[in-house]
């Protein structure tokens, strides 16, 4: 939660500002709202502190997603590599955009592997959606390689990983685009909200202009601008726009305070035998949201988890405590099931879900415990939190 921990004046402010002049929306209307450009005011800071060249807001992480893919020209019977751990919003991004999802492996970075994402691909990959999950990168090293070799458009779903780098550069700028959630629950928060990331100028005018009905922005005369392509509304209010602004201002703080409060339940967890780590390829590039550990069997995973909750301490293990974020929980995208027809309906789905064979994933998640890090945490609360943690643990190891 530690976007959220950290509201204060500076948040109310801006929004009252926003208020004050009574322009809620992003475009327009320049005399009225005095100079005021929330939104571009928090995409100035994004691209600031991501180093992208092009920043746009969008209205969730979700619509973010379906941004970067469709600025990234994916779209229709385009066949597309996904990862099965995710929040399943990447998913339903790719399916919504007309195109198929092609699941691969995960590892112990949690993300795709490289010997994954091999053992799909054919010529009729377009792309790869990859997730940095839980708040660090995935193995750019050993990916960017196939990316380049097979001709691949890489879209990076940065959903849960603003703050987290890859030696110096963000994720989300390795691909053609990429994207982050300012949702409730993230490192930096508007409430609700998303941004798309880019270095590639033909890409950013289309993430600007297909979250906006294909308006191009050019001009004072909003509604007489010529289009160029087609969208619909993603566009994010000046309200939320005013919050994310601040957020991103607070961002390296936040990062350092998880930093350390990770530090201080990792070497408690580090002493402790048969437990193991998420492998992250970059640690020093970890936004640090997440301390995620493995458990030596499922079996015993389960139990430590039956143990936390009756102690309480929160935490996730992705097989069974949560149906959102991993494929043995989604039946209703396995059977297809949506309101109308999609492009998978048409072109018909380029692997059988129902039978996919991820015994990796299915071993690295039923293992895997995820515990969220606090930022304003009080140095009491986080102390008896990692001793409590510990004599969980201890009981179900005994
Ligand atoms: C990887 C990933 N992608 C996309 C999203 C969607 O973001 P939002 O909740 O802002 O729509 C999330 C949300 O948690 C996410 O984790």
């Amino acid at each position: 939660m530690a976007g959220a921990e950290f509201f204060g004046a500076e948040e109310r402010k801006e929004v009252n500002e926003v208020l004050d002049t009574g322009i809620l929306f992003r475009y327009g209307f320049d005399e009225a709202r005095k100079g005021m450009f929330k939104a571009k005011e928090l995409e100035a800071e994004a691209e600031k502190f991501t180093g992208a060249k092009f920043a746009h807001a969008v209205s969730s992480g979700s619509t973010a997603v379906t941004t970067s893919l469709a600025a990234a020209g994916i779209g229709l019977g385009d066949e597309v590599i996904v990862t099965p751990f995710t929040f399943v919003a990447t998913i339903e991004a790719v399916m919504l955009i007309g195109a198929l999802p092609v699941f691969a492996e995960i590892d112990e970075t949690l993300c795709l592997s490289s010997e994954g994402i091999k053992a799909v691909l054919t010529p009729k990959t377009k792309g790869i959606c990859l997730v940095h999950m839980c708040g660090a990168a995935a193995d750019m090293d050993a990916i960017m390689p196939l990316v380049k070799e097979h001709n691949l458009t890489l879209v990076e779903d940065a959903g849960q990983a603003l703050g987290a780098f890859h030696k110096g550069t963000s994720v989300g700028l390795f691909g053609k685009t990429g994207c982050f959630s300012f949702d409730f629950f993230k490192i930096t928060t508007a409430g609700e909200g998303g941004l798309c990331i880019t270095n590639d100028e033909t890409a950013y005018n289309h993430m600007a202009e297909y979250s906006d009905h294909g308006h191009t922005h050019q001009g004072s005369n909003r509604g007489m601008e010529p289009h160029h392509i087609m969208g619909t509304n993603f566009r994010l209010s000046e309200t939320n726009a005013a919050i994310g602004k601040v957020q991103m201002q607070r961002i390296e703080t936040i990062r350092t305070h998880n930093k350390k409060h990770k530090a201080i339940l990792k070497s408690a967890l580090a002493q402790m035998e048969g437990i193991t780590f998420r492998h992250m390829p970059d640690p020093e590039g970890d936004s640090a949201t997440f301390l995620n550990f493995f458990m030596p069997t499922a079996e015993l995973s389960q139990k430590v988890m039956a143990q936390f909750a009756e102690d309480g301490i929160a935490g996730f293990n992705y097989w069974y405590t949560n149906m959102y974020h991993f494929i043995n929980q989604w039946d209703h995208i396995k059977e297809l099931k949506s309101p109308n027809k999609l492009g998978i309906h048409h072109f018909g789905a380029p692997q059988d879900y129902k039978a996919l064979k991820l015994p990796k994933s299915n071993e690295v998640v039923g293992r895997l415990i995820s515990l969220g890090v606090k930022a304003n945490w009080p140095a009491e609360e986080l102390e008896a939190f990692k001793n409590q943690m510990v004599a969980s643990i201890k009981k179900v190891l005994a």
